[in-house]
């Protein structure tokens, strides 16, 4: 039989998705599930992105320019100048999610064996990303006892080698929630251009940030122009996931070039997507008014009643939705599955993500768990309860 590749099989499942198969066998038994393993929100997408798509009336559904329509760009533009990020269109390349605009700068700016320093735990598909390009991951290890804060610099210094290539952050971070302020993201600055490195700030997350602070972007900073690029997407800034439009950010035009030879190999992103992404930058401030005041409740809600649970330890996120939890059990893929296959209280259960996969040193985070607020405040009470009364009867 015809073998796949290495890399193929070096490829990591996800751990977000991996236990889906475990969630379908439980439902086909009548349970139910809150999901609190993926980061789907449950809010709605603004009506004006919708309607853009429904009232169109484009006769034929072209592949527009590889970098993204001029329109959509323009206007993109004109949305980070909002947020003190000066950037004109040709900055920016439109992508089929952040997912392809993280594939796309990978390739562009690494080669196999180059190293890209990366704080942890981090996004899950960092590692399928560094996979796939044959780049290897060094992790720059964050405390949960810290609430994950950045590690002193000079630790992230001596990580850095002659084949050290990026530094990726996510801010605020998936899977911490950890805000990075204005100091750390000028520190990372600076060290890159010590280094001669690329700063690579992953910003999908760039309005969910809570307690009056405010976002810093990495293309605030003074002088870095030449080592930023900022990932970024709709998918969760307008609650449209499925739209898969996302972009990445530079002002360096040589890794622009690059990245616009992979983007013009995939032809175009989507072009009704671009259309509702295009109106969604109408949205009204008013949306993401409830919306955060919405998370932020949420946050309040879960973190709370997580803190109930005897011998739990959780960090509060500042920022997007997400927080990770360490439980009183030695292995949370084995808890994760069996609350799906054994557990279930009146027909409920819950499912989370196993927070290994959001590292990539080897054992840690084997009894933390990453939990998505995206559901309402009654659904996660409801799930913490499931999750508090499965600790007291589950053996590791
Ligand atoms: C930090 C982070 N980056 C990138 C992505 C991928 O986003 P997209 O849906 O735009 O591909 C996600 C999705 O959850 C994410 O959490």
């Amino acid at each position: 039989m015809p073998t796949i590749s290495k890399k193929g099989h070096d490829m990591p499942a996800s751990p977000i998705r991996k236990l889906v198969p475990y969630a379908e066998q439980a439902i086909e038994k009548g349970k139910s599930i809150y999901y609190l393993n993926i980061g789907q929100p449950d809010i709605k997408t603004p009506e004006v992105a919708l309607k853009a798509v429904k009232e169109n009336d484009i006769d034929i559904l072209s592949y527009s320019r590889s970098e993204g329509s001029d329109e959509y760009r323009e206007k993109l533009a004109k949305y980070y100048k909002k947020h003190d990020i000066e950037v004109s269109r040709t900055d920016i390349i439109v992508t089929t999610g952040a997912s392809e605009a993280l594939l796309f700068l990978f390739s562009s700016i690494m080669d196999p064996e180059d190293e890209v320093i990366i704080s942890e735990p981090f996004y899950a598909n960092y590692i399928a990303f560094s996979t796939a390009t044959g780049v290897n991951v060094v992790p720059a290890i964050c405390d949960i006892d810290d609430n994950f804060a950045l590690p002193p610099i000079e630790t992230f210094e001596k990580l850095i080698t002659p084949k050290t290539k990026a530094i990726l952050i996510c801010n605020p971070g998936n899977p911490t929630g950890y805000l990075y302020s204005k100091e750390e993201i000028e520190q990372l600055a600076a060290l890159a251009l010590k280094h001669d490195l690329f700063l690579v700030a992953d910003e999908v997350y760039r309005e969910f940030v809570y307690d009056g602070n405010s976002h810093y972007s990495i293309l605030q900073v003074d002088g870095i122009d030449q080592h930023a690029v900022i990932i970024d997407s709709v998918s969760k800034r307008y609650s449209m996931c499925g739209a898969r439009v996302g972009c990445l950010v530079s002002k360096n035009k040589t890794v622009m070039q690059t990245v616009l030879k992979f983007a013009q190999a995939r032809l175009s992103p989507p072009t009704y997507a671009q259309i509702a992404s295009e109106a969604a930058l109408d949205t009204p401030q008013s949306y993401f008014d409830d919306v955060i005041k919405e998370y932020v409740e949420r946050r309040d809600t879960l973190i709370a009643e997580l803190q109930k649970i005897e011998g739990i330890k959780v960090a509060t996120p500042k920022g997007a939705f997400y927080c990770i939890a360490e439980l009183p059990i030695k292995n949370s893929d084995d808890f994760a599955q069996w609350l799906l296959e054994d557990f279930d209280i009146d027909g409920e259960t819950v499912m989370v993500a196993p927070a290994g996969g959001f590292y990539s040193t080897p054992g840690v985070g084997l009894n933390q768990i990453r939990i998505a607020y995206v559901l309402n405040k009654e659904s996660l009470i409801k799930a913490v309860n499931i999750l508090k009364e499965a600790l007291k009867v589950y053996k590791d």
